[in-house]
């Protein structure tokens, strides 16, 4: 990255349908392996593993990043396969920001999606994204992005490169307050998480 005091050229961005993005500056992948204790049914995530290896891709983020700090922008596109693990359909591992006040934009390019958030208060919500569609998520609210339907969910993201990512938030707090689950038929519903024990820094 540039240093501090250059300033930087702007970037030219494309966003295919599958995720792939003309101008990254980086990417990372999320493996089925490196999801274990995400899922709520561990019988199920473990019948996974066997079944796909712990090698099989479960996310993709693309990111094209050109400063640091405040005020500058992380932008990408995030690719979740689609898929179950017991009844809960195939999702990102979750964050807070570790500046909690960040905010953050999805959009949905291709596939269909739930933006999963949560207050460390316990307030919940799901939002469902389709192509042209997207959501605000205020600083504050815990999320992840869940993959409800049977093809790639393609989102692109744009937050504060300051924000940073606390994962471990959720692993703490037993997972997040509600599962995104199937409804038994071709669509989703939300189920609360028997596992969920309220996260920390939350009021007493
Ligand atoms: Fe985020």
């Amino acid at each position: 990255m540039k240093p501090h005091d250059a300033l930087s050229d702007p970037a030219f961005l494309a966003l295919a349908s599958d995720g792939v993005m003309t101008g990254a500056t980086g990417s990372y992948e999320k493996l089925l392996g490196d999801l274990a204790g995400v899922y709520l049914d561990d019988d199920a995530y473990q019948e996974a593993v066997a079944s796909f290896g712990a090698e099989r891709l479960a996310y993709r983020v693309e990111v094209n990043q050109l400063d640091e700090g405040a005020g500058a922008l992380i932008i990408g596109t995030s690719t979740v396969l689609p898929g179950r693990v017991g009844d809960e359909f195939a999702m990102t591992r979750g964050h807070l920001h570790v500046k909690a006040d960040r905010a953050e934009l999805y959009y949905c390019i291709s596939g269909r999606g739930v933006m999963l958030m949560d207050t460390v208060a316990g307030d919940s919500r799901a939002i469902q994204m389709t192509p042209g569609e997207a959501v605000h998520v205020p600083g504050h609210w815990v999320h992840r992005s869940v993959n409800v339907g049977d093809e790639p969910l393609v989102t692109l993201f744009c937050y504060g490169a300051d924000a940073g990512q606390d994962y471990q938030i959720i692993a703490d707090a037993g997972g997040m307050v509600q599962l995104v689950v199937t409804d038994g038929q071709d669509g989703w519903t939300t189920t609360p998480n028997p596992r969920h024990v309220g996260y920390r820094g939350a009021a007493a």
